[in-house]
């Protein structure tokens, strides 16, 4: 099956912050949109189970994706931060598809710190470099204040469909390669 879009924007989210902002890159990108879904509970595990999992390196559950995800040009994958790592669905998901993920291009919500080490966790699991990266901090999506950077990484990803670059650069916390 070949999707409509060539993009699609798949994330995590556990209180709503990496769902807002995946909803709202997905709609600058029109792109396609994928909740990455953990089968246990009724779908939001306590910040107590989020710890444990972080510390235990849990693999959860989580549901099979609805898309096809080898048949898009580019998955931009996006997570919560978790104790400087990226949350355990999107271990999991990194862990059951990085083999048929096409160009991938990664985002983390956060409190503060962490975006570093999470995304270098995200690469060694999905086994090569991504597009890009984008670092939001969880205060400035509750204000809409996370809104340039995100219109700044939007570019960056549309720019995907165009020849890649071939160097690494990095400007107000957004990074991309080619
Ligand atoms: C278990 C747990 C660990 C967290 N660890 C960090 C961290 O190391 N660094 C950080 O800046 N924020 C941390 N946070 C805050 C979340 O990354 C932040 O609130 C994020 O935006 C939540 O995304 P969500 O609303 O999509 O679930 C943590 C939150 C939880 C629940």
């Amino acid at each position: 099956m070949t999707p409509a879009n060539p993009l699609l924007v798949a994330y995590y989210s556990r209180s709503g912050n990496t769902a807002r902002v995946g909803h709202a890159l997905a709609q600058r990108l029109g792109a396609d949109e994928l909740p990455i879904e953990d089968l246990r509970g009724d779908g939001r595990v306590s910040v107590w189970r989020a710890a444990l999992d972080r510390l235990l390196g849990t693999l959860p559950p989580i549901a099979d994706p609805t898309v096809p995800l080898e048949n898009y040009d580019l998955v931009v994958l996006g997570t919560p931060v978790w104790g400087g790592r990226p949350a355990s669905p999107v271990r999991r998901f990194l862990h059951e598809h990085a083999a048929h993920l096409p160009r991938t291009a990664f985002f983390c919500t956060m409190g503060g710190k962490g975006s570093d080490s999470t995304f270098a966790e995200m690469q060694e699991r999905l086994g090569r470099q991504p597009r890009a990266t984008c670092a939001f901090d969880a205060g400035m999506i509750a204000d809409d204040g996370y809104l340039d950077r995100l219109d700044s990484f939007a570019g960056q990803l549309a720019d995907g469909a165009q020849p890649p670059l071939n160097h690494t650069h990095a400007w107000n916390g957004i990074h991309v390669s080619g």
